[in-house]
């Protein structure tokens, strides 16, 4: 398949009304898209990105009154929520409705919907004329793309079109909350901190595994790890410098050698440089790379949950 690289939302958007699949920017991360009332469409995200079937997908909309066709009921909380922070960098959880086809939810009766703060993609959304469903526009596993060259490296050829646009402002995905039950529980931490969502909503609450029956599916999967090894640390000393180890964090390493190394002067530039450092990193062969850890605060606790998967292995 060709893969069309296009600047037009309105071409871009041709692919999605004719079954296809385009991936597009948005202010997180680049998504890849597929209408959400298409079946056969989805089923082509799973197999593009080898993603498993049991990890549901995001609905984007380009207007706020699509949010109801997609959803059985706005929760109290969700309202609250909506008028604060949408369109931003945020998706909510809700029941969804009867024509949402169950291949888009994984088979749950949920839906996770989100309206994004992005020029180029609200002209694509509004273009495609209907809700469009989209994970992050890489290979399953590998870091989410922030520029769209990284969606072409993962997927030429395997999709109809890719959306150039700039690279995304936030560089982590969005923070997903689940608003069915009274308690509005963090899945995903991101751009929009627990301290904006707890200042509009005061009982929201950080759902972890242990606690709690499992809530988001993909969470439990392998996510945004690069080839090379990623290891934490607290204390800059432990970092070993070498050709083939890489380092990025708020502080420099005085005296040390490293194959790459990147230095942010402040945590969103952190998160914002974090994946496409890490392909960066495995493109020039790297083996293991050192990042410095930050406080979770605001952005600073998205941040610390990626780089706490990358490490995992
Ligand atoms: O910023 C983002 O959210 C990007 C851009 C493209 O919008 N999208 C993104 O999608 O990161 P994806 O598929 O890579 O991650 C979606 C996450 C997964 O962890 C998934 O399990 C969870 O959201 N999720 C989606 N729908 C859900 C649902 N109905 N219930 C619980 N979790 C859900
Ligand atoms: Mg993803």
């Amino acid at each position: 398949m060709k893969t069309v690289l296009t600047k037009s939302p309105e071409e871009a958007a041709r692919f999605i009304k004719l079954g296809g699949l385009t991936a597009f920017p948005t202010e997180t991360v680049y998504g890849l898209g597929a209408d959400i009332f298409n079946e056969k469409a989805i089923q082509k995200i799973f197999i593009a990105k080898g993603r498993p079937s049991d990890n549901p997908l995001i609905a984007h909309v380009g207007r706020l009154e699509d949010i109801e066709k997609l959803t059985k009921k706005i929760t109290n909380s969700a309202q609250k929520f909506i008028t604060a922070f949408f369109p931003g960098p945020l998706t909510l959880v809700l029941p969804k409705s009867a024509s949402v086809p169950l291949i888009a939810t994984a088979g749950l009766e949920t839906i996770g919907v989100r309206m994004p703060k992005h020029a180029l993609a609200n002209k694509f959304l509004l273009a495609c004329e209907t809700p469009v469903v989209a994970p992050s526009a890489n290979i399953s596993g590998k870091p989410s793309p922030t520029i769209w060259e990284a969606v072409y490296e993962d997927l030429n050829g395997k999709i109809d079109c890719i959306l150039q646009g700039e690279p995304t402002e936030v560089g982590l995905e969005s923070t997903v909350v689940d608003c069915i039950g009274d308690v509005p529980l963090i899945l995903r931490p991101g751009a929009v901190s627990i301290e904006q969502l707890r200042a509009v909503v005061p009982q929201t609450k950080i759902y972890t595994a242990e606690s709690e029956s499992p809530k988001s599916p993909g969470l439990k999967h392998r996510h945004y790890s690069p080839a090379a090894r990623v290891i934490l640390i607290d204390t800059l000393q432990t970092a070993i410098s070498g050709e083939l180890n890489a380092y990025m964090g708020l502080e420099p390493l005085p005296g040390q050698q490293f194959g790459c190394v990147k230095i942010c002067s402040s945590v969103d530039e952190y998160a914002h440089a974090l994946f496409t450092f890490f392909r960066e990193c495995d493109q020039r062969g790297i083996k293991t790379i050192y990042c410095q850890t930050v406080t979770e605060t605001g952005i600073g606790l998205a941040l610390m949950d990626r780089l706490k998967r990358a490490a995992q292995r």
